[in-house]
């Protein structure tokens, strides 16, 4: 069976790894080989935003890099469509595997759909019921030509459910995976060492990890300046914070000179985007994690730790439910005040429950990809 895989961004690469991982173990004990073909869309592409996951991470090498790069989102995503179309009819693929929301999702998922080459979505079933969203829309559309859908909770099960999905109408089949962000934190938890604390000089619990990126917080000049101004009141008056930027909001900041001045002159610890064993060494060692990030507020639960959502809403409802994340919205105090609630809150006596899985939804998806090669 043949499967080719698209990736494009930071968070792609961190859960292709799982998959590839798990499909290797499979060849290992199956005469029913699956050959993995990955290809980059190029989306990311700085050193530190894409080449070293592939390195830390020992994932295969992408076999081919279509190099797209940055743009507008139809700029993007058609570049992404025009190259893809080309791979698949000379690949000719027995199924396309996507992960998430991305731009990258999207053109992998339509280019494919259009060659009626079945679409495997992992991370299905999310929803943010936000439309302004860039990525509410690229979900919502990969869902709904997807042939597997892979759902990480009981929450995205339901929503799909709501949505009619699966109907008898579309040949589609959804299932419970669990989250694959889980199996790749358990798994290179163990090879994460303390060093990336000893080169910051920080000591466990003495500091915030933030981190921004979405187009809400980034787009709007406000927002943004709303964003610097608390980190640095917090960073004043609670905890130190350390904030790995983006390059999209290291973009957005350089290119504005308020907003350029008030970092400058801020108490807040700026760094370069760091790789995935640091960033888990940086997670559990914080105090809180202050985020917009999908990634990171489920990894503040992996690691017991409570999370600040600087959003007006969050994919990973039950997480808010169980007390574990608050969300702040945008505005300066209001995020003020979340970090000083929860600084104040003890997270010990929050419940547990195994929401994301017990980190085989690797093993648990190759099985259903296989299973889908042999009939
Ligand atoms: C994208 C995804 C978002 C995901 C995030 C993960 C979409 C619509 N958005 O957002 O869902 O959460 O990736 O990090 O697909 N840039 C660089 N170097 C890079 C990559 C980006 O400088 O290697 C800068 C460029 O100025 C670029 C901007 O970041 O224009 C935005 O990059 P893009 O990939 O379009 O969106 P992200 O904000 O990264
Ligand atoms: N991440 C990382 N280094 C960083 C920031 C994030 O390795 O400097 C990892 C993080 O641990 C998580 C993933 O990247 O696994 C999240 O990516 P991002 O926040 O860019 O995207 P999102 O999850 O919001 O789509």
């Amino acid at each position: 069976m043949k499967i080719l895989t698209v990736v494009g961004t930071r968070p792609q690469f961190i859960k292709a790894a799982v998959l590839s991982r798990a499909i290797a173990d499979f060849n290992k004990s199956s005469s029913n080989r699956i050959n993995e073909i990955i290809v980059h869309t190029g989306q990311h592409y700085d050193k530190n935003m894409s080449d070293i996951f592939f390195e830390e991470l020992q994932i295969p090498k992408p076999h081919i890099n279509l190099a797209i790069g940055s743009g507008s989102h139809a700029e993007q995503t058609g570049n992404m469509m025009i190259a893809l179309e080309k791979i698949y009819l000379k690949e000719k693929p027995d199924l396309v595997l996507v992960y998430g929301d991305t731009n990258s999702t999207l053109a992998g998922a339509l280019t494919a759909s259009k060659l009626h080459i079945p679409i495997a979505h992992v991370e299905a079933g999310l929803r943010s019921f936000n439309p302004n969203m860039p990525e509410e829309i690229n979900r919502v559309v990969t869902d709904r030509i997807s042939s597997l859908l892979f759902c990480p909770t009981d929450t995205a099960i339901e929503i799909l459910k709501q949505e009619g999905i699966p109907n008898k109408r579309y040949n589609c089949k959804v299932i419970k995976s669990g989250d694959v962000m889980l199996d790749s934190a358990l798994f290179y938890d163990k090879q994460t060492t303390g060093s990336w604390l000893k080169r910051h000089n920080l000591k466990k619990d003495q500091y915030i990890l933030a981190t921004v990126h979405r187009a809400e917080s980034t787009d709007f000049t406000e927002k943004t300046n709303n964003i610097i101004k608390a980190l640095d009141k917090i960073s004043k008056e609670c905890l130190k914070v350390v904030w790995p930027i983006h390059p999209r909001t290291k973009a957005k900041i350089t290119q504005n000179n308020e907003l350029q001045k008030l970092l400058e002159k801020s108490n807040i610890d700026i760094i370069e985007p760091i790789g995935y064993l640091d960033m888990l060494c940086a997670e559990k060692n914080s105090r809180l994690i202050i985020t917009d990030s999908g990634g990171l507020q489920k990894e503040a639960f992996f690691h017991k730790k409570l999370c600040v959502t600087i959003r007006t809403e969050t994919e990973w409802s039950e997480l808010i439910e169980l007390g574990w994340n608050k969300i702040a919205g945008l505005e300066q105090e209001n995020i003020i005040y979340a970090v000083k609630q929860m600084l104040s809150t003890s997270s010990e006596k929050l419940p547990y429950p195994d929401l994301y899985g017990n980190g085989n939804a690797g093993a648990i998806i190759v099985k259903e990809l296989a299973n889908l090669g042999s009939n």
